[in-house]
């Protein structure tokens, strides 16, 4: 049943596979994907300098912080960005600071699967001694960014500001791969907030995508112009295997987009994700 969840972090953050969830291909591509990434784990354990293999893991994993940072920065519930592919990377050794990748990557929105676009930017991982976040500066971005879903957003807004009730639903994906329609702007926010946690959790040895979000609180908010909602997600580091459960307290609202509250690791048993 792991597997099936997994799956969707694929179809979500597109590393890998184009295809949406579907539980019939679960557990083949979760397999014929880890093989890869696995084998090519073991030739790159030395850290290599200079231009990169752009689908080998190091290139990968710098390029998937990218992607995160993008969630951070432009992403809502109907506009998510994932990486499509990476295009050059190279990496260098900067004194007494880290370790640097340029990069050459291509983007694709989620929400609008064809849209793609080629983005610029630079990954720097701190020193490991640091424990400070990687930085990500992007210089270019094309069209991609200027994507305009204000008007979904809206009625998303005025519909969930209308509730007669606060929202609460649990495995977005359920463990067959499917997200009921309505739950599926809540699927998408739970992945911009994901990317939040996994921006900051990343390092070179990681390879983060959300497995899914485990559930949605909605919360009273004081302030009216605001929802408000705490979510439980289940991140995925691929390269470990290891699963993290994440507790996220946050806002949204169309004009003032994301901001994180609060935002802590929680020591939910894991072996409690292979339930439904
Ligand atoms: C997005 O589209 C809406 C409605 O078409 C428009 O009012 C708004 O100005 C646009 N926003 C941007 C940033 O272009
Ligand atoms: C990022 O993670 C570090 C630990 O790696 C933590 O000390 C820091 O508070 C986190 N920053 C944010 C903004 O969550
Ligand atoms: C989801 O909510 C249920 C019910 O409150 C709780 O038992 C469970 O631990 C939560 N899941 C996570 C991953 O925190």
């Amino acid at each position: 049943m792991i597997l099936c969840v997994l799956l969707a972090v694929v179809g979500l953050g597109g590393v890998i596979a184009e295809s949406p969830p579907e539980a019939t291909s679960c557990s083949h591509s979760m397999t014929e994907s880890t093989r890869v990434l696995e084998s090519h784990d073991k030739i790159e354990k030395v850290m290599e300098t200079g231009e990169l293999n752009p689908s080998h893991y190091p290139a990968q994993r710098a390029a998937k912080v990218v992607q995160h940072y993008l969630n951070t920065q432009y992403a809502s519930p109907y506009k998510i960005f994932g990486l499509h592919k990476v295009i050059r990377a190279n990496a260098e050794d900067v004194p007494n600071s880290g370790r640097k990748y340029q990069l050459d990557l291509s983007v694709q929105e989620f929400v609008e699967k064809k849209i793609k676009g080629e983005c610029s930017a630079e990954v720097l991982f701190p020193m490991e001694h640091s424990h400070a976040p990687p930085q990500v500066k992007v210089s270019s971005c094309e069209n991609i960014l200027k994507i305009n879903t204000s008007v979904q957003e809206e009625a998303f807004f005025q519909e969930q500001l209308a509730r007669p009730n606060l929202l609460f639903a649990s495995n977005i994906p359920d463990s067959y791969g499917h997200v009921a329609p309505e739950h599926v702007p809540f699927w998408h926010l739970g992945a911009v907030v994901s990317s939040y946690v996994m921006l900051n959790e990343s390092t070179q040895e990681t390879l983060y995508n959300m497995a899914q979000v485990a559930n949605v609180t909605q919360q009273e908010c004081a302030d009216s112009s605001l929802l408000k909602y705490e979510y439980d997600v289940l991140l995925h580091d691929m390269v470990s295997q290891d699963i993290f459960a994440w507790k996220v307290l946050f806002t949204w609202s169309p004009s003032e987009g994301i901001k994180v509250l609060k935002k802590e690791k929680s020591d939910y048993p894991l072996e409690n994700v292979t339930t439904t």
